[in-house]
């Protein structure tokens, strides 16, 4: 048995109900890492979902941000962040959201991003384009990085002087319109594919922060690589560009400048 659209938006909202309860709230907060953390919050929209879809779906496999891998059938693979944007979440920054997609026999065919704060929910179905709510939304057109709002992130481990991102963002300071830092990639990606980002990058990310975005992205027109521009950005390390092609071209080639992968 294979999942729809409206299953997916229909749990990640009911996810996003679970987040909007403990918004604000006072949290139990622990640490993966130095910087990296986690609330009960997470956790506790975690095991909804994994609940509605272990029940419903109990031979398919799923790779989730706090319990790790669950071994299944790997012809249906979900991606699971429960609350991207963690770090905001805990202070009270109303950035955050639920982002779930679904692979069949490996390739990314249904997406969901909610931001319950805004009543967002971008949804994509592969080869079908992508939503806003009920409307199509569509990558941006700028052609030039002058003219370009573009968004990154920054991975936890900041130590690493070649993946820290540090010298790609003071690159684009000075090649770009403007750059935003949000603290949620899903949302990053989302506001790419409804056109209100021109491009996104970044490196040292994981699977369940970008399957969604980027499924979304394409959907609306974009382009979505690597940092080498290859079309096979699925894998570890995940690291990407996502723009539409003319803007990719630019982000590439200034990335390629500074010589970086991550590693
Ligand atoms: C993080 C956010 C952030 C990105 C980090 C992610 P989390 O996810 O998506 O924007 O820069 O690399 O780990 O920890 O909030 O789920």
């Amino acid at each position: 048995m294979t999942p729809d659209l409206d299953y997916l938006i229909r749990i990640a909202k009911i996810a996003g109900d679970i987040l909007m309860d403990g918004y604000l709230q006072k949290h139990e907060i622990y640490h993966k890492g130095r910087i990296d953390l986690v609330t009960e919050m997470d956790k506790r929209s975690e095991s909804f979902l994994l609940g509605e879809i272990t029940r419903d779906f109990p031979d398919h496999s799923i790779i989730t941000e706090e319990s790790g891998f669950l071994s299944g059938n790997e012809d249906h693979r979900w991606f699971i962040d429960p609350l991207d944007g963690t770090s905001n979440y805990a202070h009270g920054v109303p950035l955050f959201s639920v982002t779930i997609a679904y692979a069949y026999q490996g390739a990314l065919t249904l997406a969901v991003t909610l931001d319950p704060t805004r009543s967002h929910c971008f949804s994509a179905e592969r080869e079908q384009g992508a939503y806003l709510n009920e409307r199509p939304i569509h990558i941006s057109k700028t052609e030039e990085l002058v003219d370009a709002m573009l968004v990154t992130g920054f991975p936890y481990d900041m130590e690493n002087p070649n993946g820290n991102n540090l010298d790609n963002f003071s690159s684009f300071m000075s090649h770009a319109q403007s750059i935003r830092r949000l603290g949620s990639a899903a949302i990053d990606l989302a506001y790419v594919a409804a056109g209100w980002f021109d491009g996104y990058w970044e490196m040292g990310i994981h699977a369940w922060d970008i399957a969604a975005g980027s499924l979304l992205v394409k959907e609306a027109g974009g382009m979505v690589t690597d940092l080498q521009g290859n079309a096979d950005f699925f894998k570890s390390p995940y690291a990407l560009i996502a723009a539409n092609p003319v803007i990719h071209a630019k982000i590439l080639e200034v990335l390629q400048a500074n010589q970086h992968g991550y590693d």
